[in-house]
């Protein structure tokens, strides 16, 4: 017997990456357990997880939305209504109830596609919010957004000489999928310099790239609002990508998972890529991904969302199905936790109260520590930071001199990630270094997340670090 070794396997998979759980996410676990020690001599007394977008982690204070978890509640253990008749506002148990008649119990696989009755939720959901109507036969309910991205990306990669069109910096589960699915990863570049916007002849010029390279580009991926980037695009620059994708044939990806994560409401809306394809009656085939592990649900862990297809065939969604059925069902517990995100108690109603007031305090605490880490990043000596107008995250620039440079290389790191992995040795703060999203060449940037507590001391650990960095290795 020969034993199982990694060269045996399917090689696709040694290429495939994913920083946000990498080599930082590693040793900060390592870090997490010998702090455990009485005797360690560590010169911080936590880990700060700032590298992953997943508000109710351990040590951040994003709380469950207490409607969600009733309801969750509830279709785990329906006798708890009665155990506890005084526990559940009315409106919990009427939906409940609703949900249970449609449902049954949650231990039963559902239809593949997702509950039909959640479906159609999502539908109005969507209806409500763009003007525009939806079908509940073109939503598929996931575990997740990730799910559903590798999935249309494994669809439409159907040659060794097929491209998808992703913005970098991007979320790494783009360059991963691609990786997994043997695509070729078609690079078009934001523009820092005015709030990570997206240009379309940026896009443009990676295409004709492609083209010149032998390579069909069969999509585009926008993240809107952006992540690492935080950017929200305007509605000239979503029509202009619409149009974009006519000219070249192309599906849309709108990975719109942070659609609820907006800090600058009055400046910075969000429009879905459905409406602006809607309106100008564009015939593009258009997949919309959401999430409920984002905006203010947070429930990373329950693993539902979905996506919508327009402009798709029949044929297509009969493919799709085909495809999903395979994996018998998405969660009903995430598919519940979809329900919940799509039809949040209405004024009137006995939870809305504490519903508003729950949501609003998250919004609040995320917009206002986006800013004021923004605001003391960018009075740090090299380093720029965009105060993003939306998602969790911002991703500094950081001039790193030929010293530290030098440094890294002797270390056998990217700068960026020396520069990681040193904050973390000395703070505690685990962040993502930019090689793991993708920069320009010869830059340098972190993403950090903005759900930690306690931002002064916090952002006081970043700057006295980069303080001592400069000092050790003079500025760029
Ligand atoms: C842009 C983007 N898309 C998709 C996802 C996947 O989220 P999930 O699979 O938890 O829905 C994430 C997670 O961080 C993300 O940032």
């Amino acid at each position: 017997m020969r034993p199982l070794d990694v060269d045996s396997l399917n090689p696709a998979l040694k290429n495939v990456e994913y920083a946000v759980r990498g080599e930082l996410a590693i040793k900060a676990e390592a870090l997490r357990e010998e702090l455990k020690n009485p005797d360690n001599r560590l010169p911080f007394d936590k880990v700060i997880s700032s590298n992953i977008g997943n508000p109710q982690q351990k040590g951040l204070d994003q709380p469950p939305i207490t409607f969600t978890r009733q309801v969750a509640a509830l279709m785990e253990w329906p006798e708890l209504a009665k155990l506890a008749p005084n526990v559940f506002p009315e409106d919990v148990v009427q939906r409940a109830h609703e949900l249970q008649a449609e449902i049954g119990s949650i231990g039963a696989y559902s239809h593949s596609q997702g509950v039909p009755f959640i479906r159609k939720n999502v539908a109005k959901f969507i209806e409500e919010r763009d003007g525009y109507p939806s079908n509940p036969n073109h939503i598929f309910l996931t575990a997740g957004a990730s799910v559903g991205v590798s999935l249309l990306i494994n669809m439409l990669i159907n040659s060794p000489k097929a491209g998808i069109l992703i913005p970098i910096p991007q979320y790494p589960l783009y360059t991963a999928s691609l990786a997994q699915h043997s695509g070729v990863p078609l690079p078009y570049l934001l523009d820092e310099s005015s709030e990570w916007s997206t240009s379309i002849q940026s896009v443009e010029d990676a295409v004709k790239k492609a083209q010149d390279d032998g390579i069909t580009p069969r999509a585009l991926v926008i993240i809107n609002p952006g992540n690492p980037t935080g950017a929200l695009l305007d509605a000239s620059t979503q029509e202009a990508l619409v149009k974009l994708c006519e000219k070249h044939s192309l599906v849309l990806l709108a990975d719109e998972v942070y659609q609820n994560n907006l800090h600058k409401p009055e400046t910075h809306t969000f429009t879905s890529f459905k409406k602006v394809v809607s309106q100008l009656k564009s015939p593009i085939p258009l997949v919309s991904f959401h999430s409920i592990s984002k905006g203010v649900s947070g429930e990373c862990g329950r693993r539902g969302g979905y996506f919508e297809c327009d402009n798709f065939s029949e044929e297509v969604i009969a493919l799709i199905y085909k495809m999903v059925s395979v994996g018998l069902c998405p969660p009903v517990s995430g598919q519940i936790g979809v329900d919940s995100l799509v039809r949040p108690p209405k004024p009137g109603q006995a939870s809305y109260g504490l519903w508003l007031k729950e949501t609003s305090a998250i919004h609040e605490a995320l917009a206002s520590r986006t800013h004021t880490m923004s605001e003391r990043l960018n009075n740090l000596p090299g380093v720029s930071c965009v105060d993003s107008p939306g998602a969790l995250y911002l991703f500094p620039q950081i001039k790193l001199s030929k010293a530290a440079q030098d440094a890294a290389k002797s270390a056998g790191k990217a700068p960026d990630a020396f520069y990681a992995l040193g904050l973390l040795d000395e703070t505690g703060i685990c962040v993502v270094p930019g090689s793991g999203f993708g920069q320009k060449e010869g830059e340098w940037h972190y993403r950090l997340t903005c759900l930690c507590p306690g931002v002064d001391e916090y952002v006081g650990k970043l700057e006295k670090f980069h303080r001592d960095w400069v000092e050790k290795y003079g500025e760029a």
